[in-house]
């Protein structure tokens, strides 16, 4: 029997002082100790950063592999990379702060190197429907201040509902929040946060 694979998608450019990261570890010792024979595939988009959409990007991923010039060729591998990742994952980790109300950029490269017509989506007699089936995505969020969708800044917290929409788009429903909000809100009530996020992250990664 194949070992239940993770991707774990990590985003925050703040290496050692992240507490999005500093959660995704925590999450991931958990899941290790409830998954022994688990797989944890690290993808890193501040050390690796995925590129952006370019013109022989286009090219590779709309036209017939036999006619891609060699830049279509590069451009699209990177993106299958990224995609056999994914389609080889039975679950996901991402962890990432709040940038301007929504996912940093980093994280949108790699979306869009994963959003792939007849790889990740298609289009069928309904019309547009996604690819991916029985995947589950835990999200663990770190904002300043509290964008939870139920808070005070909920208004403004454009990431839950996009990752809902754009995982959802390529067959992924299963989404779970873990928020580690009002971090910049001074040391009682970011401290308490944490403790609370930490909590959340290992149970979920508890969860079978
Ligand atoms: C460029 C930038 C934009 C940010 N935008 C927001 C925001 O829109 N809302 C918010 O609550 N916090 C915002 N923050 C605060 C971060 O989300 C917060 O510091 C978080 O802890 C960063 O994640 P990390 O600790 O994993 O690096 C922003 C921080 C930076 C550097």
């Amino acid at each position: 029997m194949s070992s239940t694979k993770l991707l774990h998608v990590e985003v925050s450019p703040r290496l050692q002082r992240s507490h999005s990261r500093k959660l995704s570890q925590e999450f991931i010792a958990t899941w290790r100790a409830s998954h022994p024979q688990g797989q944890v595939i690290d993808r890193d988009l501040t050390l690796q950063p995925p590129s952006f959409i370019s013109e022989a990007w286009v090219e590779g991923a709309f036209t017939a592999a036999s006619d891609h010039s060699p830049e279509a060729r590069t451009a699209i591998g990177a993106s299958d990379v990224l995609v056999d990742e994914l389609l080889a994952a039975d679950e996901i980790l991402i962890g990432t702060p709040i940038y301007n109300l929504s996912i940093p950029a980093a994280l949108k490269a790699w979306i869009d190197q994963i959003v792939r017509f007849g790889r990740t989506f298609t289009r069928n007699e309904t019309g547009l429907a996604g690819l991916l089936t029985g995947k589950r995505v835990r999200i663990i969020v770190s904002s300043g201040s509290d964008f939870r969708p139920e808070g005070p800044g909920g208004a403004y917290n454009h990431l839950d509902s996009y990752l809902r929409a754009v995982f959802g788009f390529i067959g992924i429903t299963d989404l779970t929040f873990v928020y580690a909000h009002s971090l910049n809100a001074g040391d009682v009530e970011r401290e308490q946060v944490l403790a609370e996020a930490s909590a959340a992250a290992h149970k979920l990664a508890a969860a079978a």
